[in-house]
């Protein structure tokens, strides 16, 4: 008999029919979003979930689906999975680590440069029909080639946009991290580790890349703005919540800050109104991962995670997340 397995919204077609070979399989092709309760009720007697980065899964989920053994996310990152509730139920939890570091890397190199050279003002004001002349300082943004790079988050995608920026740009950079990098990693990159607040006063343009938890929330609020150079700009491709929106939306009104890029919001897919009012800003619908062959690689690794978690007997899953839990299952037979 199959094991049986949910995937919560809509997939390639060939990355569902991998799933369908060793699986009895439910789909959701209307890719409707379905409420905690449907998910729940969804979920009763399946093994495995295959989830994406906005389904939350919690202890009263797991509690409430006692047959699940396999939570395989096709995200990087996991802030909606309580990995350690999984761990104590005895289920396994993965991401989508790697396969999406250059893309979500491209995607904030771009809107750092958006951002800088002011390409959406830039592009609005051409459609308004308001390109009625030249003049010597129209749309005058700041360079990005030599400018000082500040990255908050130096893991895989903090590594990759300062990669684009110190052999792409020749741009000096900065670092602040939980941890330090390996000496020859940030000699690598010309980098140098620095605190937030020296990171802050000192970039150009700062990018935000680190994952989203209780210690990261508002990361960067109204105080670590007012550390920011009035001609820098900001760009977040981590979470919305790790940048105060409310407070970035001022900054931007009041000129503290020069411009900003934004590729995820709090609350989205709501974005807070008055981002939406201020012109120096550009606003991406959370697409750092967005391109067919990469979110394909997504998808197909949470399936090389189900297939590994739920084999019989199960093997350690590529990028799990909790592989501990298979010695805790076999050290309680
Ligand atoms: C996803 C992401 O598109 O991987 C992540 O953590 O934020 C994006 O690549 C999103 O989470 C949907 O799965």
């Amino acid at each position: 008999m199959k094991p049986a397995v949910l995937v919560t919204r809509r997939l390639f077609d060939d990355v569902v029919a991998r799933l369908r070979a060793a699986f009895v399989v439910e789909t959701n092709d209307a890719d409707d979003l379905w409420t905690p309760d449907e998910l729940r009720a969804r979920l009763q007697g399946k093994a495995g979930v295959f989830v994406t980065g906005t389904e939350r899964i919690d202890g009263a989920l797991l509690d409430a689906c006692p047959a699940l053994r396999a939570v395989c996310s096709m995200a990087v990152g996991y802030n909606n999975i309580d990995v350690p509730a999984c761990t104590a139920r005895g289920v396994l939890v993965s991401n989508a680590p790697d396969v999406l570091t250059e893309t979500t890397a491209d995607l904030g190199f771009a809107l750092l440069m958006a951002a800088a050279r002011r390409v959406a003002e830039g592009e609005r004001f051409l459609r308004r029909g308001e390109w009625t002349r030249w003049s010597v300082d129209l749309l005058c943004g700041s360079d990005v080639h030599g400018a000082t790079l500040g990255i908050l988050g130096m893991g895989r995608i903090g590594q990759a946009v300062a990669r684009r920026g110190a052999h792409g740009f020749r741009m000096p950079v900065v670092y602040h991290n939980r941890s330090r990098l390996e000496p020859a990693v940030e000699a690598g990159l010309g980098a140098r580790y620095v605190s937030k607040e020296e990171l802050l006063g000192t970039a150009d343009h700062v990018v935000v890349v680190v994952p989203y938890s209780a210690a990261s929330h508002h990361l960067v609020g109204a105080a670590e703005l007012a550390l920011m150079k009035r001609t820098a700009t900001l760009t977040n491709i981590a979470r919305g919540g790790v940048v105060d929106d409310a407070a970035l939306a001022a900054a931007l009104r009041e000129g503290r800050i020069a411009a900003a890029g934004l590729d995820v919001f709090e609350g989205e897919p709501a974005v807070h109104p008055a981002l939406l009012e201020v012109p120096n800003v550009v606003l991406t619908p959370h697409i750092g991962s967005a391109t067919l062959p990469t979110r394909r690689a997504m998808a197909s690794l949470a399936v090389d995670n189900l297939l590994a978690a739920l084999g019989t007997p199960p093997t350690r899953p590529p990028t799990a997340l909790n592989p501990q839990v298979l010695e805790l299952r076999s050290g309680a037979v």
